[in-house]
Formats: structure tokens, C-alpha cells, sequence
């Protein structure tokens, strides 16, 4: 952990103590790739609450949560979003967490700042403190709010992992997630919650997964427990932390001492069709993983030759990959990347698993992709114009 004044490079997975305003103000602009904060609620509790058996809820009572007013709790909002946004990259973005006490303040000021909203996100609380007083509703979500740093800037959204996440169903803003308790809920001496607002790491895990990639940058200005900085790690992002309560920054220090990451293969997540860098079949020749000559199969024993300039010739029928599996199937359309497979070392492999080699060579920077959009294609198949840019 450091102190801060000014630090000329972005300190990764490190605590940095202190206030939050003054500690971005310290950091390099456009440096990090994401922030999630969630600052204080300004929850303007008035006196002790207690539950039925007159045993005290631990709300959040404590000082870093007091305002004395709603100008100085908007002042301060404005400062630390203002700082966010120097920090964040272009193509960055912001998640941030409130209650009703504060989020409609938070959005205003977010939109004020020059943020541009995404979406909200409603939190449902699975298991949300009763209304001790049966005076108002239970009060079971919170709320994100997504924001990209302008209008039009471009942002990470991992949409086929959130859809995986959801098993294979399109990810909504309504996410149900238990509150964080049992051996997950960190605990003082007195086997007391450590901290009146530890979030659950399901939803850290759910916003880095869908907005980070690996290696990313992640800023939290209010670290707390440091919830985000163990996701973060595990998920082989990098974290920086904030925060100025030294027995919190303890805290977050033993909780992050003990995490583990996930292995590099289990960070892979669904890419995105769009975000997917598309893979001309002819490229598998230039680079030499298919040889012109060498002959394709399909399952049904269907066969055509490989030609120098990416295209199959079979029984007098030439064209691309999905043109010719068309001719031959007499089909309207055909996805040749699934339908011709090579030989290698006796067996009988789907070009397709060529065309995700490189993809991934891409991906990493390993290799430069040729052009990140495909060209519009049409082709004739039996007398009728076909897209095939779908097949890509
Ligand atoms: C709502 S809690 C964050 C909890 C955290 N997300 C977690 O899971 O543990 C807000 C935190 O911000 C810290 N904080 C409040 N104002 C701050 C400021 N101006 N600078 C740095 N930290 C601050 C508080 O000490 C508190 O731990």
C-alpha cells in the first residue's frame, strides 16, 4: 500500500490510502479501463433502529456516510465523479451502486459530468432486511448505474458471456442476487460485520465479466472491504483500490492476501459475434494452415479442392467455402466453416476450428486481423441473391 501524493504511473492491484478525490486527482488521466464506486449513501439515519425483539440493527450509521446537507453530499458527488471521468480511458466505463437516498442524485450528477447513462441496473436483494416498522415497503434493491465516459464513446460489453451467465437467455437489468453474508461476510473480533455495506461478489463478478477483459484496469474510489479488488483478481483483472479508514484498508489487505486467481483457461469468456474479429477463409491459405491443393470433406463425403486464392473447386462447381457446400447440397445456403473439414495426423477436423486459431491469434494481438469488418457479399445460389457475410 502507498501513500499518496502523485504517482506518474498507474499503480496496479495496490490499496491506496487516503481521500478518494485527492488520490485520482493524483492519478495519470485516461489510465483505467473500468470503475465501479460505491460511495457513500448519505443515508441521513435519524437515531437507532430496532427490530421487533428491541435488539439494534446495525445500519449505516457510521461517519464516512454523514452529509450535513444535500448541497455538500452533491458537491462531493460532482468532485469525485469529475476526477473519475480524467481517469477513465475513452473507451471506459463507469458502474455505480445506491439506494434510493442517493441515486437519483448520483444519476443527475453523472449526466451533469458529461457521463452518458447505458443503462440502470435494478439489484433485487434475494434476502433484504424486513421493514422493522411496517411503515414503508421492504426496501429489497439497490441500483447501478452504467455510463460510458461521452456520448458515442465505445465501451466493453461482453454480451454472448452475459447471455452465457444466464444460461443462453439475453442478460436484463433485473438481477437477483442475495445480499453478502454467511462465510463470505467478513467479521470483526466481536464476530460482528466488519463492515455495515460489504457487497456481494456475484455482482462485482457479473459487471467484470460482462464490461473487463483480462489485464484490465479496475479503479474502486471506495474500496471498503476491497469487494472489487478480490473479484478482480480472481477474474485476472488488475485492481486499484481507495480508501480512507485504516482499519477497512486492513481488512481488504488479509481479504485480497488470500485470494486466488482463476487459471488463464477459465478466464476465457463467449465473445461477442460483433466483437469477434471475422476470419476470411482465404487468410487459413495465405498463412499456410491450409495448403492449396489439399482436399476438403464434408460429413456426407462430399469433397472439393483448396485453391491459391481461398476458394474450392468441386465437380466443376468453384466459389467459396459456403457456395460450393451449397452447390452440392443443391441447399440455398450452406455455412461452409461447418460443413468442410481437413485431414491432419488421420483425423477428420472442422475447418472451423482453424478459423477460431486464428480468431484467438487476433484477440491476443499475437497477430493483426487483415480488416475488422467483413465486406458485403452477394452470390448467386441457384438463380437467387444470397448474403454470405453471416457465415463469416
Ligand atoms: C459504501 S462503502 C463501500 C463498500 C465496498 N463496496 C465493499 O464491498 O466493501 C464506502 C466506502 O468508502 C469509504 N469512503 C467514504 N468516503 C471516502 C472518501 N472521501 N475517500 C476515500 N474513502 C471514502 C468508506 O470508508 C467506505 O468504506
Amino acid at each position: 500500500m502507498k501513500d499518496m501524493a502523485r504517482v506518474a504511473d498507474v499503480p496496479r492491484n495496490e490499496i491506496l490510502r487516503g481521500d478518494s478525490i485527492e488520490v485520482m486527482a493524483g492519478l495519470p488521466e485516461a489510465s483505467v479501463d473500468l470503475i465501479f464506486a460505491d460511495p457513500p449513501y448519505n443515508l441521513q439515519l435519524r437515531g437507532d433502529l430496532h427490530r421487533p425483539d428491541n435488539s439494534r440493527v446495525d445500519a449505516v450509521d457510521d461517519a464516512w456516510d454523514r452529509f450535513d446537507s444535500f448541497a455538500a453530499y452533491d458537491a462531493f458527488t460532482r468532485a469525485w465523479l469529475a476526477e473519475a471521468r480524467r481517469v477513465l480511458k475513452p473507451d471506459g466505463a463507469i458502474w455505480t451502486i445506491g439506494s434510493y437516498h442517493n441515486v437519483f442524485r448520483l444519476g443527475a450528477a453523472l449526466q451533469d459530468t458529461g457521463f452518458w447513462i447505458l443503462n440502470d441496473v435494478v439489484w433485487r436483494k434475494s434476502n433484504p432486511m424486513p421493514n422493522f416498522r411496517g411503515r414503508r415497503f421492504t426496501n429489497a434493491h439497490e441500483t447501478l448505474i452504467w455510463a460510458t465516459r461521452e456520448e458515442g464513446a465505445r465501451y466493453t460489453f461482453n454480451y454472448e458471456a452475459l447471455k452465457a451467465l444466464n444460461d443462453g437467455v439475453q442478460m436484463r437489468s433485473d438481477w437477483v442476487i442475495p445480499l453478502c453474508t454467511g462465510h463470505e461476510r467478513l467479521k470483526d473480533a466481536n464476530g460482528d460485520k466488519a463492515h455495515p455495506t460489504q457487497k456481494p461478489e456475484a455482482l462485482l463478478h457479473r459487471v467484470l465479466v460482462g464490461c473487463t477483459n483480462p489485464g484490465d484496469v479496475v479503479l474502486d474510489p471506495f474500496f471498503g472491504t476491497g469487494t472489487t479488488g478480490a473479484v478482480a483478481r480472481m477474474l485476472g483483472r488488475d485492481y486499484i483500490g481507495i480508501e480512507r479508514d485504516e482499519d477497512y484498508i486492513a481488512l481488504a489487505e488479509r481479504r485480497l492476501a488470500e485470494v486466488r486467481p482463476y487459471d488463464r483457461a477459465a478466464l476465457e469468456v463467449s465473445a461477442s459475434k460483433r466483437a469477434a474479429p471475422r476470419v476470411p477463409f482465404g487468410q487459413l491459405v495465405e498463412r499456410g494452415m491450409l495448403r492449396p491443393g489439399e482436399v476438403l470433406t464434408s460429413v456426407n463425403g462430399k469433397a472439393a479442392k483448396v485453391r491459391a486464392d481461398g476458394t474450392l473447386v468441386a465437380d466443376g462447381v468453384n466459389g467459396s467455402i459456403h457456395q460450393v457446400g451449397a452447390a452440392l447440397e443443391g441447399a440455398p445456403s450452406c455455412n461452409g466453416w461447418t460443413y468442410w473439414c481437413f485431414r491432419r495426423e488421420g483425423r477428420s477436423v472442422p475447418i472451423d476450428v482453424l478459423r477460431q486459431q486464428l480468431a484467438r491469434r487476433w484477440r491476443s494481438g499475437r497477430a493483426e486481423p487483415p480488416f475488422s469488418s467483413p465486406p458485403s457479399r452477394y452470390v448467386l445460389v441457384k438463380g437467387r441473391r444470397a448474403r454470405w457475410s453471416v457465415f463469416w
